[in-house]
C-alpha cells in the first residue's frame, strides 16, 4: 500500500520544509544515503575488475547499481551508461553522433536548454536546426515534426515531459514518425525517469537521457544513457577506462559502456543511485505517479482560482505547476514562500528560455512534486500563495 506518511520518514529532511522542487532535484531515501556510507566505510576503492578486493568488491557494487538502473527502464546494462546527469548524456550523443555540413536536426521551443544548446551548437560543423513549435499549453504537434522531416534529417531531440508546463509529449506519436522515415530520436527524459512507467524496450527511442538526481531519487552527480546501437556514437572523452590496448601509432577503445565512461566513475552515487531506485521500484512508479500527478493537478486547479495568479501547462499534467502572481517577479515569490511558511519552489526561466519567451512568460515560479508531498502541504502552499496575492 502507498503510505506517503511512512515513505516520509525516509526523507528526514522533511520535517524542517515543505520541499516543492523536486523537478530540480529530488531528496534521497535514507537506503541509497546507508548505500553510500557503506561504500565510504568499507570498500571505498576504484572501479577496475581482476585487482585488489576492495576494487573487485567497488566494481561489483557499481555493476550491480547500473543492472538496477537497467532493469528499471527494460534496458540492456551494457547499453546503459552511467552519466554525470541529463545535460552530460545528451552532449555525448550530440558531440559523437558526427554531424557534417548540411545534416538535419530537428528539436522543440519546449526545450530545457539541456536538450536544445547541444544541437544549436552542431551549426559549428555545418548543422541545420529546425525547431517545432509549442502550443499555448505547452505541446509540440508530432505533425509538425512530419512536415519537417528532409533527405536530410539526421536527429530528432524531443522532451518528454516539459520542466515548466508539465506537458506529456506524445512522443511515441514522434518516435513512430521517426521510425517511418528512419531518423533516430533522442528523448530528454530528465522529467519523467522515476516520474512515470517507462519500457526503452517497447518505447524503442535510439537515445534516452535521465538524471539519476530527479525522479530516480538519486544523488547529485548521476545521470544515466541508454543507447540502444552504440556503435552509432563516438565517444568524445577518452583515456583510463575507455581503453583497451594502446602504442605509439594509436589505441584500441573498449565496447559499451565502458568506451564512454572515460576515468573514475562517480562509484559511491551510482551506488547510491541502485539503492534509490531499488526503492522506486518497490514502492510501484505507478503508484508515485499517480501520486504526483494527482497533487498537481490539484494545485493547478485550486491555483486558478485565486485572483491576480496565472497558472500556465495543461489541467491533465505531470507533477509540477508554473506560475505567476502578477505584479511580482518570480523570485519575490519563492523567497516569500520561503520565508513565511518554509516552502522551497523554484524561480526563474528554468533553464528553458526560448518556450517561455515563445509564449510570452517572463519567468515564473514552479512547484513541482514527488513521492512524499502530501495533501496537507498542497493546502499550505496554496493558502501561502494565496496571502501573497492578496497583500500585493
Ligand atoms: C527537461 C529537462 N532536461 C534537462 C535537464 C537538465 O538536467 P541535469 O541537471 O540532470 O543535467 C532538466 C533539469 O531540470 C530538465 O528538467
Amino acid at each position: 500500500m502507498y503510505d506517503v506518511y511512512e515513505i516520509r520518514k525516509d526523507f528526514p529532511v522533511l520535517e524542517k520544509v515543505i520541499y516543492l522542487d523536486s523537478g530540480a532535484t529530488t531528496q534521497t531515501p535514507k537506503s541509497a544515503v546507508l548505500a553510500m556510507n557503506d561504500f565510504f566505510y568499507n570498500y571505498a576503492a576504484n572501479y577496475g575488475r581482476g585487482a585488489h578486493r576492495l576494487s573487485i568488491e567497488a566494481t561489483n557494487a557499481f555493476e550491480d547499481a547500473r543492472e538496477i538502473v537497467a532493469d528499471f527502464l527494460n534496458t540492456p546494462p551494457e547499453n546503459t551508461i552511467m552519466t554525470k546527469n541529463t545535460t552530460d548524456s545528451i552532449n555525448i550523443v550530440a558531440n559523437g553522433f558526427g554531424f557534417q555540413k548540411g545534416d538535419h536536426i530537428i528539436t522543440t521551443m519546449i526545450e530545457h536548454h539541456s536538450n536544445f544548446v547541444p544541437w544549436l551548437r552542431q551549426k559549428e560543423n555545418g548543422a541545420v536546426i529546425s525547431v517545432a513549435d509549442i502550443d499555448s499549453e505547452g505541446f509540440v504537434n508530432p505533425n509538425q515534426i512530419d512536415e519537417m522531416i528532409t533527405d536530410q534529417t539526421k536527429m530528432i531531440a524531443v522532451g518528454h515531459i516539459s520542466n515548466v508546463f508539465g506537458s506529456i509529449q506524445n512522443i511515441e506519436k514522434i518516435i513512430q514518425i521517426a521510425r517511418k522515415n528512419n531518423i533516430p530520436v533522442l528523448v530528454d527524459g530528465a522529467q519523467s525517469a522515476g516520474h512515470m512507467e517507462l519500457d526503452l524496450k517497447a518505447l524503442d527511442c535510439d537515445y534516452f537521457a535521465a538524471a539519476g538526481h530527479k525522479g530516480l531519487l538519486g544523488p547529485q552527480g548521476t545521470g544515466v544513457l541508454y543507447i540502444k546501437n552504440p556503435e552509432t556514437i563516438q565517444p568524445t572523452v577518452l583515456g583510463g577506462g575507455t581503453t583497451s590496448d594502446a602504442d605509439t601509432c594509436g589505441f584500441t577503445t573498449k565496447s559499451s559502456p565502458e568506451c564512454f565512461e572515460a576515468g573514475t566513475p562517480n562509484l559511491p552515487g551510482v551506488i547510491g543511485l541502485g539503492a534509490a531506485v531499488e526503492y522506486l521500484q518497490k514502492l510501484g512508479v505507478k503508484n508515485v505517479e499517480s501520486h504526483d500527478n494527482k497533487l498537481a493537478q490539484d494545485t493547478a486547479k485550486r491555483l486558478k482560482e485565486i485572483a491576480g495568479v496565472e497558472v500556465y501547462g495543461p489541467q491533465n499534467r505531470a507533477g509540477l505547476v508554473s506560475f505567476n502572481i502578477e505584479g511580482l517577479e518570480p523570485h519575490t515569490v519563492a523567497m516569500r514562500l520561503d520565508k513565511v511558511k518554509n516552502i522551497c519552489v523554484r524561480s526563474g526561466y528554468h533553464c528553458a528560455i526560448p518556450g517561455q519567451k515563445a509564449l510570452g512568460i517572463n519567468g515564473s515560479s514552479r512547484a513541482s512534486f514527488a513521492l512524499y508531498n502530501t495533501e496537507e502541504e498542497v493546502d499550505i502552499f496554496v493558502e501561502a500563495v494565496g496571502e501573497i496575492a492578496g497583500s500585493r
